[in-house]
């Protein structure tokens, strides 16, 4: 519960603090990076670059569009959706990510 608690305060105040200095990101309080660690890593590889136990996900074909629905919904038996624990704004975030990521390590 706590967390939780802690987890909504950074959501609705994060973008405030955090205004100021963060470059032209339009999301600043949203770290994709770290969203991707601890949501996708442990399937998908640090930066997306495993194939090991699910498809590689730097380079892909996939639009961000087809990302980010893959991500909301999951594919069932395969990969849990992200709709009930992620808002939609990480979602974006998420998939905007993984479309930049690199290659090659
Ligand atoms: C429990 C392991 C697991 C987790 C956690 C997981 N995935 Fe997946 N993901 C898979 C598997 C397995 C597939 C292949 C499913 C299929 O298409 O049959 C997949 C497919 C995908 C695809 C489609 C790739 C392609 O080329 O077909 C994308 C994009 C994707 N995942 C992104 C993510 C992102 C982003 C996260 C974190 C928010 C994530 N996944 C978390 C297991 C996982």
């Amino acid at each position: 519960m706590m967390r939780l608690g802690f987890a909504l305060l950074v959501l609705c105040c994060a973008g405030n603090a955090a205004g100021a200095g963060e470059g032209p990101d339009a999301a600043p309080q949203i770290n994709a990076k770290k969203l991707f660690a601890r949501h996708c890593g442990w399937c998908h590889g640090g930066f997306g670059l495993s194939a090991d136990k699910a498809p590689r996900l730097a380079g892909t074909a996939m639009t961000e569009e087809e990302v980010r629905l893959r991500i909301r919904d999951g594919v069932a038996g395969e990969m849990p959706g992200f709709a009930g624990d992620l808002s939609a704004e990480q979602v974006n975030a998420l998939a905007r990510y993984v479309k930049s990521l690199p290659t090659a390590p």
